[in-house]
């Protein structure tokens, strides 16, 4: 069947997100309001996805439909349309990938979210999360959905199950904030994730749901303390740590700052903090910690961010 020539051009964004924040490996997320990726898609008459990716870091990722985040979602996607037509996808990436900040999870979730408004397919936040989390396997291997869950809801998410897929949107207090460092190496998600314990002893485990569960009700009791109380991990960073040079004197360094807690952003090497904006000022605290990494001869990059809005369509043309 030959697609009729609408020439619509749908352009979406989304939010870079940090993911794990502490105990709530795979399960906790936040959209950080600071970057985005931009994707654009258009139908073609040819049946095929064809990919354009620009921006930060676009020369290491693969245009093949089937190596790539936006290819895989639109992929899924095409299979719900009930016309049979092509896809041109351009991303614009304003997320480093390999930065921990939800750099692919952006992109698909853009993607998705173009591409459901392009072909009218009406799928509800959690099938956008479902298929945006398929794209995730792209770069990590597994299609994990904390950072697509933030990505597409905005604000901070919780993954209450993974089969069948439930997630819980909460707003963080109004005076969180978030200091973050980017540092100017890569560690492929895949590695990190292939580094992590296939078993944890019942001591770690209780740690970190007594941690995980303190984020949570720091979040109920609008207590940044409590929040950066649950933001230790007992399990996944120990693993990670000789993946991140300099980690532990960053987060030392963003303590001592003011910061009320601090970890690996997702699976690094960014470094997150969260700063309670009324009392501590989070671009000082973002330079602290860019200080402690230039200190063991890491150059970073600073930024601060405030929890923010899910990927959304920002422009039609028809
Ligand atoms: N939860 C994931 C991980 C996030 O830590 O591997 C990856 O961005």
């Amino acid at each position: 069947m030959v697609v009729p020539l609408g020439l619509t051009l749908i352009e979406a964004v989304a939010p870079a997100t940090s993911a794990n924040l502490g105990a709530g490996f795979d399960v906790f997320g936040v959209a950080l309001n600071a970057l985005f990726d931009k994707v654009t898609v258009e139908k073609i008459n040819d049946e095929a996805i064809k990919i354009e990716v620009y921006g930060e870091g676009s020369r290491e990722i693969p245009v093949e439909p089937e190596k790539n985040t936006a290819g895989i979602v639109a992929m899924e996607m095409l299979k719900r349309a009930r016309e049979r037509c092509g896809l041109m996808i351009r991303v614009y990436k304003g997320i480093r990938p390999g930065s921990g900040l939800g750099s692919s999870a952006a992109s698909a979730a853009a993607t998705a979210v173009a591409i459901n408004d392009l072909l009218g397919l009406n799928l509800t936040p959690i099938q956008l999360i479902e298929t945006a989390a398929m794209g995730e396997v792209a770069s990590a291997g597994s299609p994990h959905a904390d950072n697509v869950s933030a990505a597409i809801l905005g604000d901070f998410t919780l993954i209450v199950s993974r089969e069948p897929l439930e997630v819980l949107k909460l707003k963080l207090p109004p005076n969180a904030e978030f200091a973050i460092v980017i540092p100017e190496i890569k560690v492929d998600t895949r590695l990190a994730r292939s580094v992590l314990p296939k078993q944890v002893s019942l001591s770690s485990m209780v740690y970190n749901i007594g941690r995980a569960a303190a984020f949570i009700a720091g979040i109920a009791l609008n207590s940044i303390e409590v929040m950066g109380k649950g933001m230790m991990d007992a399990i996944i960073e120990p693993a990670r740590a000789h993946l991140i040079p300099g980690l532990s004197h960053v987060k030392e360094a963003a303590l001592k700052a003011g910061a009320a807690g601090v970890a690996i952003s997702g699976a690094g090497p960014s470094v997150i903090a969260l700063v309670d904006s009324e009392k501590v000022n989070a671009n000082e605290v973002a330079l602290v910690m860019r200080d402690a990494f230039k200190e063991v001869g890491v150059k970073s990059k600073p930024l601060c961010a405030k929890p923010g809005c899910g990927a959304q369509v920002i422009g039609r043309e028809r």
